[in-house]
């Protein structure tokens, strides 16, 4: 029997229902613009639900010598000068904007006894500047953007899987796609498209991600209609994912843990930080923190499971309750351990994509005329090594921006040129992955990608293992030639499991590759044959398949923002 394709017609496609997607389809809204925002899991459940520590901004409700400039002045710094320094004063600049609107939309920030708003170290910050609620911060912005969108009447589509953005002509016309639950399939026709679907970091053994999230969809859906990737090999380790139970590996000990003055102990119960980062001890950079416990894991100074210790016992036990309730409910649900009273076992855990889709500073524009990336997806903001709490202002930021940009792309436009051969070419490609009847499980060549990016490119690389990983990734392409699909009465999901699986393969590909031409040492990106930052590397990556890795030139940082960096130093950066 034919699929049912429902066709729908708007003017702006938004590819994910996470912070930044709806944060863009709001601004659409606001503005009376047409808008359609689909994503592929329960939007209440969206990935931003998980963020947890924070969101920064230089209100200096804490700290009266806070500024925009320091904001954007660390995040440059700390990202070891590979952010772009537009990106960072736009983000620094606007990042009071967006408390204001997420306060506007009803969020519940913790607040001190006088009303302001508070505000917390998180690590290599200059200043208190990360506002919170709680450690359930992501989950807080979710509810609060919902509420709005649910006030403007925006229309989503949950459970909808997007395969292919539609182009004509080096423009996009829209997106297809198919329901999870009835394989129902969906045609959008639309002026513009904001890619919002997330980065790449489930391509990992152990991560932050949950199933089926962060599976690289973005990096393929803009790949393939003609947009670049770029720094896809810097990926952040956060120093703290959980190591039991195996379903729940990587789950995220949230950084306000350090920040709350947690402490991190070796297995022989040393104060390993001592070593690495004596100043800023726990609250170093993530890069230093996760390698650091690299380290002393691989060097035989791990705890039992393999993992070092992150211990708030002796905390108040009110700190914990009111600052952490999420870390504590989370290691008592899966692990029975009480925090208040026993340490917490944790290794590095692939955390957050920095490198994303191509884009420009100002509006997030890509290669492709009328597609926007933002969030995870995109790039720019992060260099090297991304602070905590710089995400969530991010796409605050640009969700405001890119929603705006999108708008006047539309009105710009006189026609818009469609192609029915894109869009045959989009349904053939899902009936010929339904027809698919190979031996090979999609499950498991999931399964087999995550082993080789954990095995060659995790926290230290080297050359020996970047070429392994290429090597067996050779292998898995060939053997997904033969996969099988077999959806079943329960749903469509092995199908979306294929999908994951070719945007899991190329956002793989693109990592290593762009991992093995940067022989140095910065931030994330340890190479353990070339353990010096090389200045002559202080470059960006771009990668697209055609044209493999190419090298761009990072702008120049404005005085304002350049008078206020100390300088950057490696010292106690041990790659092995
Ligand atoms: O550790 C955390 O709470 C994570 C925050 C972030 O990645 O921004």
């Amino acid at each position: 029997m034919a699929a049912i394709e429902r066709q729908i017609s708007t003017t702006v496609l938004v590819i994910g229902t996470g912070g930044a997607g709806l944060r863009a389809a709001i601004e659409l809204a606001e503005a009376g613009v047409d808008v359609l925002a689909v994503g592929k899991r329960a939007k209440a459940d969206a990935h931003t639900s998980l963020a947890a520590g924070g969101i920064n901004a230089a209100l200096a409700t804490m700290d009266p010598e806070d500024s925009w400039q320091q904001h954007a002045a660390d995040t440059l710094k700390e990202g070891y000068l590979l952010g772009d320094p537009r990106t960072a004063e736009i983000v620094a600049r606007g990042a009071a904007r967006g408390i204001a609107d997420l306060e506007r939309y009803g969020m519940a920030f913790a607040r001190e006894a006088d009303g302001r708003i508070s505000q917390r170290f998180f690590g290599a910050h200059k200043y208190r500047r990360t506002a919170f609620a709680g450690d359930y911060t992501g989950l807080e912005i979710q509810r609060a953007l919902l509420r709005r969108a649910e006030q403007l009447r925006i229309p989503t589509l949950d459970d909808v899987y997007i395969t292919r953005l539609l182009t004509h002509d080096g423009g996009v016309f829209g997106a297809y796609g198919f329901g999870l639950i009835d394989g129902t399939r969906y045609l959008v026709h639309a002026d513009a498209v904001i890619l919002a679907a997330g980065g790449h970091t489930r391509i990992w053994r152990r991560t932050s991600s949950r199933r089926d999230e962060n599976t690289g969809d973005s990096f393929r859906l803009a790949v393939e209609a003609g947009a670049r990737l770029r720094d896809p090999e810097l990926v952040q380790f956060h120093p703290s994912g959980i190591i039991e139970p195996e379903n729940a590996a990587g789950t995220l000990v949230s950084e306000a843990a350090r920040g709350e003055g947690g402490i991190l102990l070796n297995g022989q119960g040393e104060r390993y930080m001592q070593r690495y980062d004596p100043q800023r001890m726990e609250l170093s950079t993530r890069d230093r923190v996760a390698l650091a416990s690299y380290t002393e894991i691989k060097q035989g100074r791990g705890t039992p499971h393999g993992g070092v210790w992150l211990d708030v016992s002796h905390l108040p036990r009110q700190t914990i309750m009111s600052r952490l309730p999420r870390v504590y409910q989370t290691l008592m649900d899966v692990q029975m351990l009480d925090i208040t009273r026993e340490p917490i076992e944790v290794a590095p855990t692939a955390h957050y994509s920095m490198g994303g889709v191509w884009v420009r500073p100002e509006d997030h524009s890509t290669d492709v005329r009328g597609l926007y990336a933002i969030g995870e997806a995109s790039s720019g903001l992060h260099g090297a090594n991304r602070l905590g709490g710089n995400s969530l202002i991010e796409l605050l930021v640009y969700g405001r921006l890119t929603g705006q940009a999108a708008a006047a792309y539309s009105r710009s436009l006189t026609a818009q040129p469609r192609s029915a051969v894109a869009v045959a070419q989009a349904r053939a490609e899902i009936d010929a992955l339904l027809a698919a009847d190979g031996p090979e499980n999609v499950r498991a060549l999931q399964r087999d990608i995550r082993n080789t990016m954990t095995e060659h490119a995790g926290v230290v690389r080297d050359e020996a293992g970047l070429r392994a990983g290429l090597t067996e990734l050779e292998g898995i392409e060939k053997r997904m030639e033969h996969v099988g699909i077999h959806p079943d009465i329960a749903g469509y999901q092995d199908l979306a499991h294929a999908f994951d699986l070719r945007s899991a393969a190329l956002a793989a590909r693109a990592t290593l590759e762009a991992a093995l031409e940067r022989r140095e040492t910065r931030g994330c990106h340890n190479r353990a044959d070339f353990p010096d930052l090389d200045p002559a590397f202080q470059i960006n990556l771009v990668w697209s398949p055609t044209a493999g890795v190419t090298r761009e030139p990072v702008a120049a940082i404005p005085d304002e923002i350049a008078s206020l960096m100390e300088e950057v130093s490696t010292e106690g950066k041990l790659a092995e």
